[in-house]
């Protein structure tokens, strides 16, 4: 576990909120820049932030809601400092990719659209990522991680502080 945070990182991030939000209330159309702001100030979209949005720019919370669900950008879950993505394409699904999903799933104590609680990690199973030849194929930030087995799994993991 790593220490307290002392500094003020967390009400400056609330103040930049409070900021958009008092800038741009009852004007709905200013809806995504206001949700953009937020999850850049963020990294997600908080339920209680998004109530407030609702109210304050004079939004139905179904509206909000729907552009946080329909934009990929946004996201409602906290993410981990560290995006995990492992293909399960079936070039990868044939190649063990499965069983490397375990591994990982084991290794994090955490099942694949979670953040770990320390916000390390956040593990996300996709769809071909369009490198078969190299399968099974995790990224971690972009980076590829080719030819993966469950025996690898914590000595990459280990790489991401
Ligand atoms: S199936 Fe995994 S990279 Fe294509």
């Amino acid at each position: 576990m790593g220490a307290e945070c002392n500094c003020n990182c967390q009400s400056e991030m609330d103040k930049k909120v409070d900021a958009l939000i008092t800038e741009n209330r009852g004007n709905p159309n200013n809806l995504i820049v206001v949700m953009a702001g937020i999850q850049e100030a963020l990294g997600y979209l908080p339920q209680d932030v998004m109530i407030r949005v609702a109210e304050e720019l004079n939004v139905p919370l179904t509206d909000v809601y729907g552009v946080a669900t329909f934009y990929a950008a946004f996201t409602l879950r906290p993410r981990g400092r560290h995006s995990i993505n492992l293909c399960l394409g079936t070039a990868c699904y044939v190649k063990g990719a499965p069983e490397v999903q375990a591994a990982i799933e084991k290794e994090l104590n955490i099942k694949a659209g979670d953040t770990t609680e320390d916000r390390r990690f956040t593990f996300d199973v996709v769809r071909c990522l369009g490198a078969c030849g190299i399968a099974p194929v995790m990224t971690i930030n972009g980076e590829v991680h080719p030819r993966v087995t469950p025996d690898k799994v914590a000595d990459v993991l280990a790489k991401y502080e």
